[in-house]
């Protein structure tokens, strides 16, 4: 199958991938053949992008970091949490503005009443990647229009859960990572839906200040719940704090240290799963068009602004660890060959058929020639290839 925007969908298509509504029931499934009505309803669902079946390119199955039943365990454990404490907020809410003293006086009130559940996805979590031995990130492989808050933060606990893999953290401490990570953003619930929903580009002045009260929502909230979760309270607490200084809550600096086994947290700095959570967080972020962009960025972009922060706002550590697995060319996606010691290939067009071991060199299937007439599909390994250069079309 191939990976399309919803927009260059066309009537006769066939949906490669099932489909789900918000609230994750089946909306359309894979095989269904798209007319107006359907490609309509997918952009009404909110799908940006999604997969179409190819004479050619059959053996082409993106596979997702994590299985559905993970992620929708994660999701709805999540959700019903936000709900319940949605509900909290509100009550209180209209007595006046929610504040960190008033949160923490009522710790029965302002807790994270399903945590056990939400303890439970991540263990799932951290099993699909270990068992699932997936090497290279691609999380373009979900394609569900979930609600984006609940999906970002699965997302970013299987980013994060596999960047810690690669500094070799115990299953002990992954579940850790990754329970923070579900949690980096819920202290936004207490911001009321206006706050939490609007594009963090477009906030200043006091919705900013406010907004950025958040973590110290989060951590306290955490607090609230169990007051032995310490690791996940100070990695909440610490998800925007940036290696020099420049970041919020506290302002903490960090070390640039790789987050070993051995040391969690450099003392007085950043909580090491926080260096790991905001790397996570912000190429979710980016990609997605949500947060500092307005619009989403290719992988390879998004990869290149967070280098460009390395060692001043991300840990320099983690940022060379993401680079090594995380995905340019997503599978499915169509590419170019700009350059290639192969003769004659430049200018082809092809599309990636799997991630190869290193995130610049995936394996493709050969698809039109330079003027866009199409070829017969090839599979070309370029793994050898130091000179190759490709580019993501669409
Ligand atoms: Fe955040
Ligand atoms: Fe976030």
């Amino acid at each position: 199958m191939r990976r399309i925007p919803v927009e260059n969908l066309e009537p006769g298509m066939v949906l490669g991938r099932s489909l789900f509504s918000a609230t994750n029931t089946l909306a359309l499934a894979a095989g269904q053949k798209l007319d107006p009505r359907y490609i309509k309803l997918l952009g009404d669902y909110g799908y940006q992008w999604t997969y179409v079946e190819e004479d050619g390119f059959e053996e082409i199955t993106p596979q997702d970091i994590l299985s559905d039943t993970t992620r929708r365990l994660a999701e709805n454990a999540l959700h019903e949490g936000v709900d319940k404490l949605k509900h909290a907020v509100q009550m209180k809410a209209e007595a006046g503005q929610i504040t960190s003293d008033l949160l923490s006086s009522e710790p029965d009130l302002f807790n994270i009443p399903n945590v056990d559940d939400m303890s439970h996805a991540v263990s799932s979590v951290v099993r699909d990647i270990i068992d699932r031995n997936i090497g290279l990130v691609d999380i373009f492989a979900e394609v569900a229009s979930s609600t984006y808050i609940y999906r970002h933060a699965v997302n970013v606990a299987a980013l994060a859960v596999l960047i810690g893999r690669q500094f070799g953290l115990t299953s002990r401490q992954l579940r850790e990572l990754g329970l923070s990570a579900i949690l980096h953003d819920f202290g936004k619930v207490c911001l009321g839906d206006d706050l939490m929903t609007r594009p963090k580009h477009e906030l200043e002045g006091d919705d900013l200040e406010r907004f950025q009260e958040h973590p110290t929502y989060g951590s306290i909230l955490i607090h609230n719940t169990d007051p032995s979760l310490v690791a996940e309270r100070l990695t909440v607490l610490h998800h925007h704090e940036w290696q020099n200084g420049g970041g919020y809550p506290q302002g903490l600096k960090g070390d640039n240290l790789p987050p070993s086994r051995s040391l969690e947290r450099a003392d007085d700095g950043i909580h090491r799963y926080a260096e790991i959570i905001s790397i996570a967080e912000s190429y979710d972020n980016l990609v997605h068009g949500n947060g500092e962009v307005p619009r989403p960025l290719d992988p390879a972009d998004a990869l290149g602004m967070i280098m460009s922060f390395a060692g001043k706002r991300f840990n320099q550590a983690v940022c060379h660890a993401f680079s090594q697995i995380v995905c340019l060319y997503p599978t499915g996606s169509m590419i170019q060959v700009q350059q290639s010691s192969a003769f004659g290939l430049e200018g082809y067009y092809a599309i990636v058929k799997e991630q190869g071991t290193t995130p610049a060199h995936p394996f493709l299937i050969l698809y039109a020639d330079p003027d866009g007439n199409r070829v017969r599909p090839k599979t070309l390994d370029f793994s050898n290839d130091s000179t190759l250069k490709l580019k993501l079309m669409v």
